[in-house]
């Protein structure tokens, strides 16, 4: 069958299309011509640049578009409610990053309590401002994780072993999934903790998990970080918490708007930012776009593939 990927992606993924004996054409095309030429292929695979937006997913379903593949696990970009309407299966990669995203997310930790990369651009300026970079240990405190995914998980076992007591909050589990991290509502999570990561999806209806009241819970001198999605931080409240000193550090790598338009937030000197990296190691890439090659051949050769993002939404249209 017809294969279009439109992101970058490995050698090695079209390859295992083309060794399952189908045709690949990898062109990382603009939107217009996209839309033109989505229908003649049976199935797209995308990671994050290309929006598959309803005129696409329609001119797909007027032509022969079977299936959507998102090599990488968030399908923001991507109008699942449009495919599940017209049959079409949308596929992505769930376990592709979940190590890569949990490194950043500690790297970023330790990056904001010795203040790694703001003593770094210091140096670069040829300064030795050895008594301003003071930072606080990891040893000994509390990190509270919510979202106990698979990334939160892998996150857990690397702070303990930095001697770290780990707590947790999921509104959406009972029993902790994670070996000796116990469960706390979210109260107890925000008044204990010396780091808070983030670890859960952007609900759009319900908008961001950490507001001002949430903030105003925590305990001082917090260090917050969000490699999850852009949205569930309040950043104008983020802002004022920074400056009012309460938050000692924020670490993000995802925000409100990519490219971010608040560069208030980006030109914080307490804020550390990336520009949305959590899963850009060539480990995850070439992971998430196996994994996602073989979810798109399972559903071109009428098998149930395992990560099939609008299952139930399906089974309901
Ligand atoms: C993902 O959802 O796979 C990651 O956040 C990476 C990305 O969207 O670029």
């Amino acid at each position: 069958m017809k294969i279009l990927i439109t992101d970058k992606i490995e050698d090695e993924i079209i390859q295992l299309f083309k060794n399952a004996g189908h045709a690949v054409t990898y062109n990382e095309l603009d939107a217009d011509t996209l839309l033109r030429e989505v229908s003649k292929f049976d199935g797209l695979l995308v990671r994050s640049r290309t929006k598959v937006v309803t005129d696409v997913v329609n001119m797909g379903a007027k032509g022969n578009l079977k299936v959507i593949g998102r090599a990488g696990v968030g399908v923001d970009n991507i109008d699942v409610k449009t495919a599940s309407k017209l049959g079409i299966k949308v596929v992505n990669a769930p376990t592709g990053s979940t190590v890569s995203v949990a490194e950043l997310a500690f790297g970023m930790m330790l990056s904001a309590a010795r203040s790694i990369p703001q003593a770094d651009r210091s140096m670069k300026q040829g300064l030795w401002e050895k008594k301003t970079f003071k930072g606080v240990e990891l040893s000994g405190k509390t990190l509270g994780i919510i979202g106990v995914g698979r990334i939160g998980a892998e996150l857990a076992k690397r702070a303990m072993a930095f001697d770290m007591k780990v707590v947790a909050f999921d509104k959406f589990v009972k029993k902790s999934p994670i070996p000796k991290v116990s469960l706390v509502s979210i109260d107890k999570l925000l008044k204990e903790s010396d780091y808070i990561s983030l670890h859960i999806p952007f609900v759009k209806e319900e908008g961001p998990a950490i507001r001002e009241a949430e903030f105003e819970a925590m305990k001082n001198g917090v260090i917050i970080v969000n490699c999850a999605r852009g949205g569930v931080i309040d950043e104008k409240a983020l802002l004022k918490y920074l400056e009012g000193g309460k938050v000692r550090a924020a670490c993000l790598d995802v925000y409100e708007a990519e490219p971010p338009v608040f560069k208030d937030i980006v030109n914080h000197p307490k804020v550390i930012c990336t520009p949305h990296i959590g899963a850009s190691t060539k480990e995850a890439q070439i992971r998430a776009g196996t994994i996602t090659a073989e979810q798109m051949m399972m559903v071109l050769s009428g098998k149930t593939p395992d990560f099939w993002v609008n299952k139930q939404l399906m089974a309901t249209v």
